[in-house]
């Protein structure tokens, strides 16, 4: 019976797989989502394939254990090297997703042209040589030690590497390469599967860093997918409005470090410059305030970010009235202005009301809530808020105001970046504040809006 078994169903959502066609997949609940694939005769289902960590044959006591000699190395970009937790762990697995023309590739080839000295074998099944070599001029030199190698099949690329030894590997991109012994072509589940166990075990057994570039599909999706998640050590996900040149890398998994860290880079003319203060860049320079724009506090992993939140509010133009945002949930949105509307009398119904976060910022954390709402009134009102005013704080159905994570970091942050007043809820706990900054505790939105806009 199961050598008749010749395909297998892979979910391309979430990588599950299944021996028969399913209309929703049990793993992940997404309808229609299976596609037939040609088994890897049983050689990527294998468990014993994924492995992530090079294998010893004896368990070790833990105390005998050593890791004072687990060195990281530098890829002489700052900024990236903060994002893996000091520097990329020898033999470890990092996944850079994004979509296509973010600047995968870019940044990529500009960890060799920074690093000197650091010996790199840069496999690329997606450009040719010239191609690499026009970039890393534009990027400013190829005076690197840097191998290029225009290859897409897994086995020869590991079988390159390992008798090279490089200091890094950079493979450009997954959905490009193959295994020899997979019966799909490039870019399916099964192969990138394939491909993503072959280098993690590479990495695990040779000690060479391995950087592997995904493609991200529109809708967020590492192409392949969910599955690429699961294999590799470490996830950093571009990110940005393409209109923008602003980008962020920011850290979605890190056996070896914190995630939810953030890296700005700005794309200029000669590749990606890193924006080492992000704070400073994404807040105006305006000496007073403009009407309709508010300072958040944002929380990017463990540092906290402040940038300006947009809002427009125009009477609608036609019958229904238009909500849109950009970097934020429009439910969230719409949530705020319903909060306005029924807790604070505010007749915003009629209004069309267009959010944006500035820098091309895609914002997730409910402590932006308490600018959003502002910025709101601000426009509606045409009422400017002073320029050296920021605010952290979320704002509930009841529109109470509630208290938001690490609210002490936010005022030290506001005051050194020279804001006079913060506003927060007034349950939020925290230590005495800088001399030079004044806390404004705030415990619903009618009495923000007293504080604010009297
Ligand atoms: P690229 O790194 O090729 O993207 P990816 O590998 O993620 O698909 O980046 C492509 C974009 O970056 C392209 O639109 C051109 C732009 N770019 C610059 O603006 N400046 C530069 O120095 C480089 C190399 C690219
Ligand atoms: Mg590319």
């Amino acid at each position: 019976m199961a050598a008749k078994a010749k395909t297998v169903w892979y979910c391309s959502s979430c990588g599950n797989e299944s021996p028969k066609w399913m209309g929703r997949c049990p793993a992940c609940g997404e309808w229609n989502t299976m596609v037939e694939a040609p088994s890897a005769t049983g050689k990527s289902s294998s468990p014993s394939r994924l492995i992530a960590v090079a294998p010893e044959r004896k368990p070790r006591q833990l105390k005998d254990i050593d890791y004072s000699n687990e060195q990281r190395v530098s890829l002489g970009l700052a900024e990236v090297d903060r994002l893996l937790g000091g520097g990329i762990v020898p033999g470890s697995l990092v996944l850079i997703g994004g979509e296509p023309g973010i600047g995968k590739s870019t940044l990529s080839l500009q960890i060799p042209l920074h690093c000197k000295g650091l010996r790199t074998l840069y496999v690329t099944g997606e450009e040719s040589a010239k191609q690499v070599k026009m970039r890393a001029q534009r990027l400013g030199g190829d005076d690197s030690d840097c191998l290029i190698f225009c290859e897409t099949e897994v086995g020869a690329i590991i079988g390159e590497a390992a008798s090279i030894q490089p200091d890094l590997m950079i493979v450009d991109s997954v959905q490009t390469m193959y295994a020899e012994g997979v019966e799909s072509t490039a870019g399916s589940v099964s192969q990138i599967k394939e491909v993503a166990a072959s280098l993690l075990r590479f990495a695990k057994e040779s000690g060479v860093p391995v950087v592997l570039i995904g493609h991200i599909t529109k809708d967020g999706f590492i192409a392949g997918p969910k599955i690429l998640e699961h294999i590799v050590d470490v996830v950093l996900q571009f990110e940005g409005e393409n209109r923008g040149s602003y980008r962020i890398l920011r850290s979605i998994k890190n056996r070896f470090g914190s995630t939810s860290e953030i890296a700005v880079f700005e794309m200029t003319g000669t590749g990606l410059r890193e924006v080492a203060n992000p704070s400073e860049m994404l807040i105006p320079i305006h000496d007073q305030g403009l009407s309709g724009t508010a300072i958040a506090s944002m929380l990017d992993g463990t540092r906290p970010l402040l940038f300006e939140v947009q809002a427009l509010v125009s009477s609608a133009v036609y019958g229904t009235a238009q909500r849109s945002a950009t970097g934020f949930d429009v439910r969230r949105l719409n949530m705020l202005l319903a909060v306005l509307e029924k807790r604070a009398g505010f007749r915003l119904g009629s209004k069309d009301v267009f959010l944006n976060m500035a820098g091309g910022l895609k914002i997730n954390d409910p402590a932006v809530d308490l600018a959003v709402v502002c910025a709101v009134l601000s426009s509606n009102f045409d009422f400017p808020i002073p320029a050296d005013v920021c605010f952290a704080g979320e704002v509930g159905l009841s529109g109470e105001i509630r208290p938001v994570g690490q609210t002490d970091r936010r005022i030290i942050e506001a005051s050194r970046l020279g804001f006079k007043k913060i506003f927060v809820s007034s349950y939020s706990s925290f230590e005495q504040a800088p001399k030079g900054i004044q806390v404004v505790k705030v415990p619903d939105v009618p009495e923000l809006v007293k504080a604010l806009f009297k």
